[in-house]
């Protein structure tokens, strides 16, 4: 979306380490949301509430106005530009429900979230990429960014390996914009595909930049059981429920307003909580999420709703979710109830920027000349400490819109500075080193043992034991890191050791995270303190700003409240 808005007024080229198409907006599943009100009632300003709310209220609230504002028209140019969403029988686009997003007079579920099937993300990337190639975008496909020139305060360009030939390549540029999406590698069990290694914000530490709130990482209630491979909450959405071992509803008793369509945070832990109980099936870590038409139509029933749905409705709103069953499982949704899991799945935390996607380089609000972020790996931030479902997309293309024009706007004036000729030299040094490192410590190894100690220590329950002794093992596991050693030392193709290099942004990453997790000491959001199970809002109404790279250390700035006072969350 930054490129596509950029390229309307200036040269501007997007460096990807994948295949453009392959990028993990791809598998956003369920929907964008916009008040559009085209199946009932809304409003943007209770997609805003509802944003704030499911935030734990740690959202900067003009930040949250404009996402929810400039949704509407975010939707209708990604409809003008040929997305193919779902209709309503009058040709409208089609909208469904999603957890956290209410009608605030009835406070009951809205139909917010608009979709293609359950591959609203993949459209949305297919949509902006042929929008590229027609606006003559040049793409770099292929080429892994490994260091940001950032010199005296200015964004200058960034240095990349091209993967084909192994070959170290500067881009100088005036301005650049940082949208390489989220982390979750850090943990076993996620939703992330293998190419999601934090390598922009690992590399912004580096440079002595700030992250924020990253203590805050959402896990979504739906991942297949064991794989963490995403099940949409468009699921519950159309009306799918959670079931523990007793064949219970159990969200009822945690959210009896919104049960199964509570925020993920909430969800959660009530899963977790169902399994503490003795409650997960067969007395192990799952439950089930049962869309079986007979399921979800009893259900309905008992919540007083005239609605019917049959095996073709289901199988024609959710096709790839099912498909994912059938395959990975060998269930079939349709007559089968699911294992599900809670999987790492989105960080709320990232690279702080300002409403214009300008990033920042500390608590007061100082910006990085040039330097633009957007979508997941930004913390603008909309999101607070817990992410509504469908928010992401809106993040990005709404945020990516703003910052395209943003830092096209600033190109045309600026200059190019100057960089060195020997700009590249640092980042190849380091990928000499591990390509020559002769130790015994295997990448592999670590990578394993660090998503151990994350998924245990740093999940969605955490306390000041587990966050202290999951420091340490990240300190020790990047000792060891100094002593990997790779197979492969050739140029072409070495995902060796472009993997070993990616696993030193995920320990770097990892630090931060537990970091400012134990500083945090109070619950709020996604962030579960069992050993401070209150929000605390006299002293963490407050965003986290953390530096790490061998300099570990916090500062903090104010959250912006705007007409919403933090209030108890009720679902
Ligand atoms: O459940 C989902 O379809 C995921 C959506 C999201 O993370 O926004």
């Amino acid at each position: 979306m930054a490129a596509l808005y950029a390229s309307k007024s200036v040269n501007t080229a997007v460096i990807s380490k994948l295949y453009p198409t392959r990028s993990h907006t791809g598998t956003a599943q369920g929907g964008i949301s916009a008040a559009l009100g085209n199946v009932e009632p809304d409003k943007w300003e209770w997609h805003a509430y509802d944003t704030v709310k499911g935030g734990d209220f740690l959202s900067d609230q003009d930040a949250v106005d404009i996402l929810c504002r400039e949704a509407i028209d975010a939707v209708i140019d990604l409809e003008h530009m040929g997305l193919p969403f779902d209709r309503t029988p009058d040709g409208k686009i089609s909208q469904r429900r999603f957890g956290g997003h209410t009608n605030n007079e009835t406070k009951k579920p809205v139909m917010r979230a608009c979709h293609a099937a359950d591959r609203t993300g993949h459209m949305i990337l297919q949509t902006l990429y042929q929008q590229c190639i027609k606006n003559n975008v040049r793409f770099f496909d292929e080429f892994q960014m490994v260091d940001l020139l950032v010199i005296d305060g200015t964004c200058r360009g960034v240095v990349a390996i091209e993967l084909k030939t192994g070959e170290t390549h500067v881009f100088h540029s005036k301005a650049v914009m940082l949208a390489t999406g989220g982390f979750g590698k850090m943990w076993k069990i996620t939703s992330n595909a293998h190419s999601l290694t934090g390598d922009a914000p690992a590399v912004v530490l580096q440079r002595g930049l700030p992250l924020q709130d990253m203590e805050f990482f959402q896990f979504h209630p739906t991942g297949i059981y064991k794989m963490g491979i995403l099940l949409s909450e468009a699921a519950r959405g159309e009306g799918a429920v959670f079931i523990n071992d007793k064949g219970e509803r159990f969200m009822e008793r945690y959210a009896p307003s919104m049960k199964d369509l509570a925020s993920r945070d909430v969800c959660s832990r009530s899963i977790y909580k169902e399994v503490r109980a003795g409650n997960g099936i067969g007395g192990k870590d799952y439950v089930y999420l049962d869309f079986r038409p007979e399921s979800i139509n009893k259900y309905f029933a008992a919540d007083g709703s005239p609605r019917h749905v049959d095996a073709a409705y289901i199988e024609q709103r959710l096709p790839d979710i099912i498909e994912f069953v059938r395959v990975y499982m060998g269930l079939d949704p349709i007559t089968d109830p699911v294992p599900i899991q809670p999987t790492a799945h989105y960080a709320m935390g990232g690279i702080p920027t300002d409403l214009d996607a300008r990033v920042l380089a500390d608590e007061n609000g100082t910006v990085v000349t040039g330097l633009y972020a957007a979508g997941e790996v930004a913390c603008v931030s909309v999101h607070g400490a817990n992410r509504l479902g469908t928010n992401s997309l809106v993040d990005l293309v709404v945020y990516g819109r703003r910052g395209g024009v943003c830092m096209a706007e600033f190109a045309k004036q600026a200059q190019f500075l100057p960089i060195s000729q020997e700009a590249h030299r640092e980042a190849e040094a380091q990928l000499n080193g591990i390509r020559n490192n002769n130790g015994t410590e295997r990448p592999g190894q670590i990578r394993k043992e660090l998503q151990l100690h994350m998924d245990e220590h740093v999940g969605v329950f955490r306390t000041g034991n587990n966050l202290e002794s999951a420091i340490e093992e990240i300190r020790e596991l990047k000792e060891r890191y100094q002593k990997i050693k790779i197979d492969d030392k050739s140029m072409k193709w070495n995902t060796d050791l472009m993997e070993a290099w990616e696993l030193g942004c995920l320990l770097d990453l990892a630090e931060v995270t537990a970091f400012s997790a134990l500083a945090r000491t109070e619950s709020r959001g996604a962030h579960y303190r069992e050993d401070y199970p209150d929000r605390d809002d006299k002293n963490f109404l407050k965003h986290t700003v953390a530096w790490g790279n061998g300099h570990p250390r916090v500062a903090y700035k104010p959250v912006r409240i705007g007409r919403y006072q933090p209030t108890e969350r009720k679902y």
